[in-house]
């Protein structure tokens, strides 16, 4: 199929002389190199959590890396809204998903808040992502099934950029799912061990479907992974094993890593705007319980040891994507 290169031939000038995506509903957009998706149909399953990390350790190791969260609810893992982090662009504000919302409204490309961490570039979701879908229904009426392709037309012109691009998705919303899908090239699925999360995955395996067919053939299943569960479980691993093939396919990767159910470092870390290596490294500055009885911290100054397996287990998951996606791209 021809494709429309990811550059200049996606752009044109408008009057103003502002940049102006090609509009042309249909036409396939060739998905970056190493993009990858992080979504299932379920929530609070750990897609923002492993999006974060998954986008923070690539930079850290020296890619330039782009994040963009297609999500409701910012959970502002990495601080860019508690604690000001990154260099925002020029202009009407870009956090709570009103760059994303802007971008694809407006047909122009996307502009991240630049710098979060070194080499690392994101796109806030929050409330206004919830828009996109409105808009997205009401063009589909006019331009038919290449909606689905307007982020991937705002991410073309800043694509060559960047060494990686991560995309954290909304569940239970077909439209934004289906939109993720549009820009990525490979998919990863993140579930949980109830059968409630099992289920959500049969709602991204139908769109992954659909997308893959009509408007971007590229796309890959990387493979799905479960999170969030006692290491030591291993017969109940085996049969959500057994769950997640009868659900996405019998051929379906599934990643070895299984990060651990660690709440308290977890919840501490994301109200810190922290990744979990960048809270572990907090550790031994850690105040003490004898500190907070003599009224020197509070409970919230202690770093959870706990916090360290975490983070080693994060990394080793990480790890593991990067490898699962690059084989299959
Ligand atoms: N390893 C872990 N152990 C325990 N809790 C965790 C772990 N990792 C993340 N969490 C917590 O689980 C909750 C859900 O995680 P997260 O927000 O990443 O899920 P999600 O799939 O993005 O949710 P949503 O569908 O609402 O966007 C959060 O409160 C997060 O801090
Ligand atoms: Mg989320």
């Amino acid at each position: 199929m021809p494709l429309v290169p990811r550059t200049a031939r996606s752009t044109m000038s408008n009057k103003e002389g502002h940049l102006v995506l090609n509009q042309s509903a249909g036409q396939a957009i060739e998905p970056p190199d190493k993009s990858i998706a992080v979504g299932t149909g379920k929530g609070g399953v750990g897609k923002s959590t492993v999006a974060a990390h998954l986008a923070g350790h690539s930079a850290e190791a020296g890619y330039r890396t782009l994040l963009i969260c297609v999500t409701g609810q910012d959970d502002d893992d990495l601080g860019i809204k508690r604690f000001g982090r990154g260099v925002h662009p020029p202009g009407p504000s870009a956090i709570d998903g009103q760059g994303l919302y802007r971008a694809i409204h407006d047909r122009v490309p996307l502009q991240p808040i630049r710098e979060v961490r070194p080499n690392l570039d994101v796109l806030p979701g929050g409330p206004q992502v919830a828009d996109i879908s409105n808009l997205l229904m009401l063009r589909m009426m006019q331009e038919g099934a290449g909606v689905v392709l307007s982020l991937a037309r705002s991410l073309a012109p800043i694509a060559p950029l960047y060494d990686r691009i991560i995309f954290d998705s909304a569940p239970e919303q077909d439209s934004l799912e289906q939109l993720v899908l549009g820009s990525a090239r490979t998919l990863i699925v993140p579930t949980r061990s109830d059968d409630s999360s099992i289920s959500g995955m049969e709602r991204i395996s139908k769109n992954f479907k659909v997308v893959k067919q009509q408007v971007n053939p590229h796309l890959q299943m990387a493979g799905a992974f479960l999170y969030g569960s006692n290491r030591a479980a291993t017969l109940m691993h085996a049969d959500v094993r057994k769950d997640i093939r009868a659900t996405l396919g019998e051929g379906t990767p599934i990643l070895d890593t299984i990060v651990g159910y660690r709440e308290v470092p977890a919840r501490n870390a994301r109200k810190k705007g922290l990744l979990f290596s960048e809270y572990a490294d907090l550790l031994p500055v850690s105040a003490t319980p004898a500190d907070v009885r003599a009224g020197r911290a509070t409970g919230a100054d202690i770093v959870p040891d706990t916090i360290t397996p975490l983070s080693k287990e994060m990394r080793e998951l990480t790890t593991e994507i990067f490898e699962h996606c690059g084989s299959v791209a």
